[in-house]
């Protein structure tokens, strides 16, 4: 088994540090387009292995894919980061373009590769790399919502004094400030709704807070954040090389499920070996698919600035 993650920046060494903890491979690739940086994080997270306990064969490249081939999973990083004060949906004119390119080198080398994208805008470098790679869609999982979802976990467990494992909480929708929908009525704590503990507008504020996460992190930190993204990327390549058949909210294509088409958007799936294997039907109600709708418009507006960039 073979994992390639392009892009050796923070979200991509992290993605890399958890799938050789987890041991999820027998040899880890890691890319990038800087001269040494891959090679190097690659030695670095290779000398953690006696101390780790993981037997992960970690090699680096700058920019050779061939390095690359037979990879079973790929997990896209590539890309730039936001700054304080910026949407993700700002990185388009930036990120597009090495998303496909990321995209056709894979391919040239793994034709049957499952790729995982974490890079920003989300929702649409997922699109992108579906549209680009001409893979079956199954094989094609931005891992959004997996973040969105840990994040909104961890601001219930604030509120509510209770672990996050404790809870199973899902964000749908895009990977957006404004795109994300929390489903904070299926929301639940060891099976009971947390509107049992938490009063409306503290639950209102628990959403509110999940969808600025990412912002509010980029604040702090002067660039986003790199532990839970990369985690949550390293979770998704678990689920596939486990065959774990877990459900995990994840950017993946529709075509009709929840009323969609021609769109890359978060919704509940099973992800196993074959990449994500099936849609779960959450039957959301009349506000939360309105929520839905108006999200997916927001995604579509931005799927649609990938022709004015020729791609
Ligand atoms: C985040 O939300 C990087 O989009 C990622 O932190």
């Amino acid at each position: 088994m073979k994992v390639t993650v392009v892009g050796a920046g923070a979200v991509g060494a992290t993605c890399a540090d958890n799938i050789a903890r987890k041991q999820l491979c027998d040899e880890l690739v890691i890319l990038d387009i800087k001269e040494g940086v891959a090679e190097g994080k690659a030695m670095d997270l290779m000398q953690t292995a006696q101390i780790e306990g993981f037997d992960t064969k970690i090699t680096g490249s700058t920019n050779d894919y061939s390095k690359t081939a037979g990879s079973s999973v790929a997990v896209i990083t590539s890309g730039i980061p936001r700054k304080p004060g910026m949407t993700r949906e700002e990185l388009i004119g930036i990120n597009a373009g090495i998303v496909k390119t990321v995209t056709e080198n894979l391919l040239k080398h793994s034709p049957d590769v499952i790729i995982v994208v974490i890079s920003n805008p989300m929702d649409t470098m997922t699109y992108l790399a579906l549209k680009s790679s001409g893979l079956p869609k199954n094989r094609i999982i931005g891992m959004g919502g997996m973040l969105d979802s840990a994040r909104f976990r961890y601001f219930l467990s604030q509120a509510m004094h209770c672990s996050p494992n404790d809870l199973q909480a899902t964000v749908v929708g895009g990977h957006g400030d404004t795109t994300m929908i929390p489903l904070t009525r299926l929301a639940t704590y060891c099976g009971t709704p947390v509107s049992n503990y938490l009063d409306a507008e503290t639950l209102k504020k628990v959403a509110a807070d999940t969808m600025v996460g990412g912002a509010t992190l980029t604040g702090l930190l002067g660039t986003s954040a790199w532990y839970a993204p990369g985690a949550a990327g390293a979770a998704v390549v678990e689920a596939i090389v486990r065959d774990e058949k877990k459900m995990m909210a994840c950017c993946v294509s529709l075509e009709g499920e929840y009323g969609m088409n021609d769109i890359c958007l978060g919704v509940p799936v099973i992800v196993g070996k074959n990449g994500w294997e099936k849609i779960v039907d959450y039957k959301l109600n009349e506000e939360e698919m309105a929520a839905m709708n108006k999200s997916a418009e927001a995604v579509r507006n931005m799927n649609s600035v990938l022709s004015t960039l020729g791609l």
